[in-house]
């Protein structure tokens, strides 16, 4: 039977256009749902826009445009930034569509059957920009002395009648799911913050509004339209055929992995299993929030004028070496800080050094001194043994890791292996073998090609183009780049094309 894996990433925002934290969470995922495929799992990766709500409304308005027509413009957007990336999505889901609006509303009617929703009147604050309600004691004090929300988001004073789902009656439950299922919420430290958030006392959710109307209508009550977070979480049954439990992909739930930046995680690990608790739903496995970058040092944002569109870096850097930076630099989980000086040093020593020179070193030696051909795979002596065997290691060890979403400690053991390669390399010396034991040179150079084979295919999920390329010159042939290949050695004598460098050193242009 085929292993299944279920994997999202936010659905988000369309009032403005993508920028590097999303590409991000995009990545990310990305690198998760090849890793899987390339294990051999029946991967559905999941992502989208969320295109309901107050932000959003007002972000049309600005534009002189109707909220849907704005939506769609974005939408396509960040489809063109996915395409940028290389984003391997298999389903991208918008709020707008019909498909969405009926699983939300599906799972709406099945909370208020299970008694979980009430009406009532919600008075209190209300942040816009977050879509999200905080009590009193949350707000802090902002610049000008007004109260504002602990994100900084300005408040503002709301008063209207509303549905509420029974939040506060999970409590107990909720902080048994995180005792008993400690990897629900990863990493550990946001875990605690979230467990003292809920043992602090929930109060009920308000879950949908009156004073606009750019949502999905309350089923029963279209006066009402849902919550925006609601309707936004919803997105992950819907996607999956919710409430068809019979749709093809129902099979694919309860997902696998959400992943989130850190800003979202209450909504994730809190609302979202409480609400499918109330909705008797399989709960998620796992929910991974991510930090944040700053650029240059400082908080990206508008008003700084500094918000990154990844497409642009894609242009200055390429692809391959951007995707590699975003994954290498921040510690995933950690928070980082986004620079040209740290982009060139990652693509010049990492990619360009230790990876292209090695790349380009054996396979430039095959071109001259084996007449092109891939040698035989010779006896092994016990460093070649060493080598190749820490080589075979990686897919299982990086396994282990990408499923604690550990994805730059994963580069880091790849990395040990290119280093050992690169010591093999100077110590063997193949180029003067070449006078005096042409077998052993070839030997030599077989076990780097079969190193190399190895490296380049567990770094297809960071970085597809240019591994692609690599294996390409490796003579692996297209359909036999999975992780089960490696189990078949490559021929003898394949014909490699002429060796092109992958990953050229970037120069800074001359400051004039
Ligand atoms: N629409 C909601 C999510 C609903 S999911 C059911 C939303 N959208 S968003 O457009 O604001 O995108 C949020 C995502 O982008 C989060 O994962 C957030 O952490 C990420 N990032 C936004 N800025 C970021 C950085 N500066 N750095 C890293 N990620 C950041 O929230």
């Amino acid at each position: 039977m085929t292993r299944r894996y279920y994997v999202t990433t936010p659905i988000y925002y369309v009032n403005g256009a993508p920028h590097i934290g999303h590409a991000y969470t995009s990545v990310a995922a990305d690198v998760i749902a090849r890793f899987k495929r390339l294990a051999g799992f029946d991967v559905f990766f999941l992502t989208g826009t969320d295109e309901h709500g107050q932000k959003v409304e007002q972000a049309a308005q600005a534009a002189g445009m109707t909220p849907i027509a704005f939506a769609d413009r974005v939408a396509a957007d960040f489809r063109d930034m996915y395409d940028k990336m290389a984003i391997s999505y298999d389903d991208f889901i918008r709020t707008t569509e019909p498909r969405h609006a009926a699983g939300a509303q599906a799972l709406w009617k099945k909370l208020e059957e299970n008694g979980h929703i009430y009406l009532g009147a919600y008075e209190g604050w209300y942040a816009t920009r977050d879509e999200c309600f905080y009590g009193e004691e949350e707000l802090i004090d902002g610049p000008d002395g007004k109260k504002v929300a602990p994100t900084g988001a300005a408040v503002e004073w709301v008063k209207e009648p509303s549905y509420f789902f029974n939040l506060s009656k999970f409590g107990d439950r909720l902080l048994e799911l995180y005792e008993t299922r400690p990897g629900f919420i990863e990493p550990a430290s946001r875990r605690n913050e979230v467990a003292s958030f809920v043992k602090q006392g929930l109060r009920d959710l308000s879950v949908s509004r009156t004073s606009f109307n750019w949502g999905i209508p309350v089923p029963g009550d279209p006066k009402h339209v849902m919550y925006v977070w609601v309707d936004a979480l919803a997105n992950y049954l819907s996607a999956v055929g919710y409430p068809d439990q019979t749709a093809p992909r129902w099979d694919f739930w309860p997902a696998n992995l959400h992943l989130v930046g850190k800003d979202i995680l209450r909504f994730h690990a809190i609302y979202w299993p409480a609400l499918l608790m109330g909705a008797g739903l399989p709960l998620p496995e796992r929910v991974f929030s991510h930090g944040w970058w700053t650029i240059e040092g400082q908080k990206m944002s508008k008003s700084l004028g500094n918000v990154v569109d990844p497409r642009d870096l894609v242009a200055e850097f390429g692809l391959d070496p951007i995707r590699f930076f975003l994954m290498r630099e921040m510690p995933f989980g950690g928070d980082s800080d986004l620079s040209r000086r740290a982009i060139i040093s990652r693509m010049n020593v990492e990619l360009a050094n230790d990876l292209g020179n090695l790349a380009q070193r054996t396979l430039s030696q095959i071109a001259r001194n084996c007449d092109g051909r891939l040698p035989p795979q010779g006896t092994h002596t016990a460093e070649d043994t060493k080598l190749l065997a820490a080589a075979s290691l990686l897919p299982q060890i990086m396994h282990e890791q990408i499923d604690r979403q550990a994805l730059t400690d994963a580069l880091e053991e790849v990395w040990k292996v290119i280093r050992a390669c690169n010591a093999y390399i100077d110590h063997q010396a193949p180029w003067k073998l070449k006078k005096t034991d042409a077998a052993r040179m070839g030997d030599v150079l077989r076990v780097l090609a079969d190193a190399l084979r190895i490296i380049a295919t567990v770094l297809q999920p960071y970085m597809p183009g240019s591994m692609d390329r690599m294996l390409t010159q490796l003579c692996v042939p297209d359909g036999a780049r999975d992780f089960a290949s490696l189990d078949t050695p490559l021929p003898a004598g394949c014909a490699l094309p002429a060796p092109q460098g992958i990953f050229p050193r970037h120069v800074e242009p001359e400051a004039s």
